[in-house]
């Protein structure tokens, strides 16, 4: 078969409830590339069918040829964001990769808290926040140091590409059983409990709430901070990411870190070790002396 007849066939799906050809596959993964950096191999094309089918269904749209004529139209600019946002992966939990939370317990908080008690300014980044257990997470480690963290100029950014994330993060309302990985001690302190008819859910209590500002922002798109962080995590995310991408935006990150400030990142990425960092602990990095910044 030609490589072109093989672009104009359908994709077997399962199902298939509308027609979905390799063409549309590839002006889909195309755009979501270019939008979020997410690479989307031909392996991927069932994730895309049973990721979309829900919005070509809730937009009365009859094939995916339809829905790729909306998202690639002049008018498809919310729709992009939609298709998007439902590529995205968004798994989290509290303390994951609990790791970097006690080597910045151990290693680098203990300086960082001193600054800000000495009337300093500290900035961390949760750079790809999904629903928000990530920078919670870092400030119940920061008051579980410093119960009075809130009331210094200390702040945590916390962002994501994804508008529903950040709502979702912003409202800090979790179910019991998303707590688990949360230390009991931290529970207690850092958690309110709503009572409804059905059900109890648990809502972030304000002095982590306090330490946090919640933002929708692309790590592709330009960075609006003016000011450098001396902590941020990004993890889990640039796997999602080809290999310039990531390059890139590693590069951004030593730009706007402070010399001696920490990156985070998730347990199966790499940082190539012709870029500015050096590895200070399991998938931590800091900035090697004298890097470009
Ligand atoms: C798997 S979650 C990682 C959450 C958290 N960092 C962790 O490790 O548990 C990946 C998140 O990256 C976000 N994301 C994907 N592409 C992004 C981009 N270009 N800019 C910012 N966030 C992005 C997704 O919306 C998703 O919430």
């Amino acid at each position: 078969m030609s490589e072109s007849l093989h672009r104009q066939q359908e994709v077997p799906v399962p199902g298939g409830e509308f027609a979905f050809s390799w063409s549309d596959f590839r002006m889909i993964a195309g755009l979501v590339h270019a939008g979020s950096g997410i690479v989307l191999n031909e392996g991927k094309a069932n994730l895309v069918y049973s990721r979309l089918v829900k919005r070509l269904r809730l937009l009365g749209l009859g094939s995916f040829r339809e829905y790729c004529t909306l998202v690639s139209g002049k008018d498809g600019a919310d729709e992009r964001q939609a298709m998007i946002a439902a590529m995205t992966t968004n798994v989290t939990r509290f303390f994951r990769e609990e790791h970097h939370f006690d080597y910045l317990k151990a290693s680098v908080l203990p300086s960082l808290l001193d600054r800000a008690r000495r009337g300093g300014r500290v900035r961390m980044w949760s750079s790809a926040c999904s629903s928000g257990e990530e920078p919670y997470s870092l400030a119940l480690t920061v008051l579980s140091l410093m119960g009075d963290a809130p009331d210094h100029d200390l702040l945590i950014l916390a962002s994501d590409l994804d508008p529903n994330m950040v709502a979702r993060a912003r409202a800090g309302t979790y179910d019991v059983r998303q707590l688990d990985s949360i230390p009991h001690d931290l529970r207690a302190k850092c958690l309110k409990a709503q009572r409804s008819r059905s059900a109890i859910s648990y809502e972030i209590a304000d002095a982590p709430r306090r330490l946090i500002r919640f933002r929708e922002l692309n790590l592709l798109d330009p960075w609006p901070m003016k000011g450098r962080f001396d902590v941020i995590f990004c993890r889990n995310v640039m796997i999602y990411f080809d290999e310039e991408t990531q390059n890139r935006i590693w590069q951004r990150f030593a730009q706007i870190l402070e010399p001696d400030g920490i990156l985070c990142i998730g347990h199966s990425e790499r940082i190539p070790a012709s870029l500015s960092f050096e590895l200070v602990a399991q998938t931590t990095y800091r900035l090697r002396p004298g890097a470009v910044a």
